[in-house]
């Protein structure tokens, strides 16, 4: 993040009309920005005693380390709530790559135990086999199961260095702090390996939907269909160069020109085998393929802009190597690879039926490694003895065998030493039967590693594939690589998930987003530990939904399932949206699609409308609570804020969420209900009493006169249009979110210049409690406003409360006030946008949805941030209709 604090030394802020001039005089005053810790007495890390949820801070656990608990679930076991999430920081238990899901425990919500663990990378599975070396594991959820007894966690699996594989995974324990096993089937994509016709899930050699960014429809014939080629997982070694569609048979190995090294693992950007803190496991088969099918690309070529890479495609076969498994020891490595020894030339005699030389086929390759750190490698292929003075040996130079025969000789090197000459004799033959497919070559011996050896580093690792036209696969998670050969049911990708039982009878699903364009429903098995095959079907289709967090309002009597989901915009937030079924069975009795099987499940659900403010409160939806009872539901909505400049500092928000069925969305629309969402910069809450306590303070803002810089003037068809509403005005009229940023319904302050102000007048003066900015954003974007918030009595001197001008994250901001001064006028001065990802001005998202100026009467109490809350959510009238941040 380094070139962020280059970036603010430049930063600077002109001079213009709205800018304050700050009162030299004395500042009396003082009702200014503060951190708010609302924890009782003085109580320190390691001492918390919270009265309330600090939302979006640092909220430590009773040992006094932060929380680390993202994309979390709960559940309540007797009177414990127990919270299960990623970890982010090494602040709290085993180093992060090891402890992949963590466990707290509280009766109040409030002060959090840590439990540790619950899933590591040696949580085993059922047959004690440690699946989850070196992978990611995400939005855990916890589910107890009644019927044998067990509680089932379920998250979100991929590999370390990428999301290619999209699986998931299910652990069983008996007891809900565990130990948790994985399932026999450990990772997987939910469906795979179900060869049922009736099993849902893309089939290897079969067609599925275009998932580019912009082939979204299925029914988009401008989009072709896509095969499936079933090689996301296990991952493959890079060591082709790009298929041509002239001779798609012809085999072209990647060179170090290629900018990939040779018989890279995975490709040029991803960071493989980095980061190992623990024993390590890899195994690789070289596979021979099919021929390359080019029936696709022939069906598609000709309509559509299709290439031939993704559209000509071969499928693993079952004709394979024998496993070939390299085990890393994280440790002290001591001597064991310093001492100068002869390299080995590979394939060897062990997988040779002579006893002399090495039977292959015209076009198999040799490959040197050497055991010695820091060794060179030098080596002949015309039967001279090698020097140091020859040709060097580079990592991963495939030696290619043809003519009839070929010996290799080869020293390693180091200071000047050499080893003894070693060297093999390959001899070619026409005779199938007498050369096998050789094992994968990893080129670092198993053995004793320092868990900062360079070995580890990027692109260190090469793994070689000595016969011609075979793919190598590899695993790190000690299972035998296994492709998917053609037919084979190999699931549907799944990302963020959720897993949650329905109190109306006792079954659960899978919430699955899967291929950036649906959402699944998925039921699980009686055990909960699976899927069932045929109970499946697309909630959403064509549209990028993410973050799945569901609820059944009032409970095992209520008559709707709510679904929240967020688009997909990396870690920044965006506006939440909510669905409604009032059967999430409907969709499984649903025609499947004649070409890809999928079930369109659209019209089972409602529309789709907004909840919380267009950053959902710099928020992402993970978990609905209902602390109240099912009749008189008190739900609290947990959302996850992520940091993206520290990611260790991301923090929650827990926020009263109120359901009315049978009201109108904040869109007007009428067959979805209506959700609604409070921001609070605390939430006090008393599991105790089933409730949320009201807050003291009240919104003082709405609709109050107000004036700024001047906004962007409506054009002629935008007026006509009725929808669109620019004016100073739209940023306190309580409607505060955004469906879609560039949709015809446009109600926010968008001025018309950059420098900008916006100030509000109060009416009289208040005691001002917290001031909330919902700045534009569109869709999720990583624009961060740069702005300073003052207050006035008398809209000559203004005083200073917050300075946020070096702000580095998006999304909406809360800013907690504390003191003694008394304020009529509340201003914001906004210096610029700059989207920080590109570190590059962004005035052109100028905009703010909604400024929310919260604060009590002279004399009334309203400095008690700790006993503050907001307003009891089991009165969902809200008025006006769309607001969202206001009561
Ligand atoms: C927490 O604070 C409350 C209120 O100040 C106090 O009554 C209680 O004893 C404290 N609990 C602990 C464990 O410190
Ligand atoms: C790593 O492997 C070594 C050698 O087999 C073993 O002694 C050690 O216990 C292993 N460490 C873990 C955490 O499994
Ligand atoms: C090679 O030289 C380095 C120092 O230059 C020394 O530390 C190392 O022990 C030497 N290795 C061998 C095998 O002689
Ligand atoms: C390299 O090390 C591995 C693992 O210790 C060992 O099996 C192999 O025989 C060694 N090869 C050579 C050429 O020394
Ligand atoms: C090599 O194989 C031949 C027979 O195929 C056998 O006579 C000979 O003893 C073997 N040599 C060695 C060194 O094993
Ligand atoms: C390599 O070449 C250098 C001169 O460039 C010579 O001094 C040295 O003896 C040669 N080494 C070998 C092993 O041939
Ligand atoms: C190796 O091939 C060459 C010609 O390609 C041939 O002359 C020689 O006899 C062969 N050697 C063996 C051992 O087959
Ligand atoms: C091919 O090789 C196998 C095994 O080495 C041998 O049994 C078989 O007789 C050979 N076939 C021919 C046609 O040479
Ligand atoms: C893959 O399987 C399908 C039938 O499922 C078959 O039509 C096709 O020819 C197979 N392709 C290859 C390359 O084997």
């Amino acid at each position: 993040m380094q070139w962020r604090l280059a970036y603010l030394i430049f930063l600077c802020l002109p001079l213009t009309q709205g800018v304050p001039t700050y009162a030299a005089r004395t500042p009396d005053v003082s009702r200014r920005e503060t951190q708010l810790d609302p924890r009782a007495g003085a109580a320190l890390p390691g001492q918390p005693n919270y009265t309330a949820i600090p939302n979006g801070q640092a909220w430590y656990d009773t040992d006094g380390n932060s929380i680390q608990a993202f994309g979390g679930g709960f559940l309540l076991v007797d009177t414990w709530y127990y919270w299960v999430g990623q970890i982010f920081s090494a602040s709290t238990g085993p180093p992060y790559n090891e402890a992949l899901v963590n466990m707290y425990k509280s009766q109040d919500l409030l002060n959090w135990q840590y439990v540790g663990p619950a899933i590591t990378v040696y949580t085993p599975d059922v047959n004690g086999v440690q699946q989850l070396t070196y992978c990611q594991v995400q939005r855990p959820k916890l589910l107890y199961n009644a019927a044998t007894s067990k509680y089932v966690l379920w998250a979100h699996w991929e590999l370390t260095a990428s999301f290619d594989p999209s699986e998931v995974l299910a652990a069983t324990a008996d007891n809900v702090e565990g130990p948790y096993t994985l399932t026999a089937k450990g990772h997987h994509r939910p469906g795979a390996g179900n060869q049922d016709a009736s099993a849902m899930g893309e089939r290897v050699g079969g067609l599925t939907t275009d998932y580019s960014a912009t082939a979204k429809d299925g029914s988009n014939t401008a989009f072709a269909y896509q095969p499936v080629s079933g090689s996301d997982y296990p991952p493959k070694v890079q060591q082709y160069g790009s298929v041509s569609a002239s001779d798609p048979q012809a085999v072209s190995y990647l060179s170090q020109a290629d900018g990939y090294g040779e018989a890279q693992i995975d490709n040029y950007w991803t960071y493989e085998l980095t980061g190992i803190t623990f024993n390590l496991t890899l195994k690789a088969i070289s596979v021979q393929m099919t021929p390359r099918d080019t029936s696709f690309y022939e069906k598609y070529s000709p309509d559509f802009n299709v290439n031939a890479a993704a559209y000509i495609i071969r499928y693993p076969t079952t004709n394979r190597s024998q496993v070939s498994t390299t085990v890393f020891t994280i440790g002290d490595p001591g001597d064991e690879r310093k001492s100068l020894v002869s390299p080995a030339i590979s394939p060897g005699l062990d997988e040779s039926s002579s006893n002399s030389t090495v039977f292959v086929h015209s076009g198999d390759a040799a490959f040197i490694t050497c055991n010695t750190t820091g060794g060179t490698i030098w080596y002949t292929t015309d039967g001279s003895n090698p020097t140091v003075n020859g040709t060097e040996y580079w990592s991963g130079t495939r030696i290619s065998i043809t003519g009839s025969n070929l010996t290799v000789k080869a020293i390693c090197a180091l200071n000047a030493t050499s080893s003894p000459i070693v060297s093999q004799t390959y001899t070619v033959v026409a005779n199938t039967t007498s050369v096998p497919i050789f094992r994968p070559i990893v080129n670092l011996p198993s053995g004793t590693y320092s868990p900062d050896d360079s070995t580890f580093g990027y692109q260190s690792v090469k793994i070689y594939c000595p016969t011609y036209n075979t793919e190598c696969y590899y695993t790190a998670d000690s299972q035998d690589p296994d492709p998917p050969v053609n037919g084979t049911n190999i699931g549907y990708r799944s990302r963020d998930i959720t897993v949650w039982q329905d109190p109306k009878d006792g079954s659960a699903y899978l919430f699955s987003a899967s291929d950036n364009i649906y959402n699944r429903v998925w039921q699980l098995s009686d055990d909960f530990t699976d899927v069932v095959a045929d109970k499946e079907y697309d909630v959403f289709t064509a549209v990028s939904r993410e973050a799945p967090t569901v609820v059944r309002n009032h409970g095992a009597s209520g008559q709707y399932v709510y679904l929240i989901t967020s688009t997909q915009s990396g870690w920044n937030p965006n506006q939440a949206q909510y669905v409604r079924t009032a059967d999430v069975t409907a969709g499984f009795d649903l025609p499947r699609d004649n070409t890809t099987g999928y079930r369109n499940g659209n019209s089972t659900w409602s529309s789709m409308e907004p909840v919380g403010d267009p950053s959902t409160y710099f928020s992402q939806s993970t978990f609905i609570l209902n602390i109240g009872t099912d009749a008189s539901p008190t739900y609290v909505y947990v959302g996850d804020r992520y940091n993206t400049v520290e990611f260790f500092d991301s923090t929650y928000v827990f926020l009263p969420l109120a359901i009315n069925d049978s009201a109108p969305a904040a869109t007007g629309a009428t067959d979805s209900g209506l959700m609604s969402l409070q921001y609070t910069p605390s939430l006090q809450l008393s599991v105790a009493n089933s409730s949320i306590t009201p807050p003291t303070w009240k919104l003082l803002s709405l609709n109050k006169p107000v004036e700024a810089t001047a906004s962007v003037q409506l054009t002629a068809d935008q007026a006509a249009a009725g929808t669109y509403n620019f004016s100073a005005q739209a940023a306190n009229d309580g409607i505060n979110f955004d469906v879609a940023p560039y949709d015809a319904v446009q109600q926010y302050y968008q001025p018309a210049s950059v420098p900008f102000y916006w100030q509000v007048d109060l009416g009289q003066n208040y005691s001002l409690a917290w001031i909330g900015l919902s700045f534009m954003s569109v869709g999720g974007s990583d624009a961060v406003n740069r702005y300073r918030l003052s207050a006035s009595a008398d809209n000559s001197y203004w005083f200073p409360l917050v300075d946020n001008t070096q702000n580095l994250i998006p999304g909406f901001q809360a800013h907690v006030l504390s003191g003694s001064g008394n304020y009529r006028y509340v201003k914001l001065d906004d210096y610029n946008i700059v989207d920080v990802d590109h570190n590059k001005e962004a005035d052109w998202e100028a905009g703010v949805y909604e400024i929310s100026v919260y604060g009590n009467a002279p004399g009334a109490n309203s400095s008690a941030i700790s006993t503050s809350g907001p307003t009891s959510t089991t009165n969902t009238t809200a008025a006006p209709t769309g607001t969202v941040s206001a009561t």
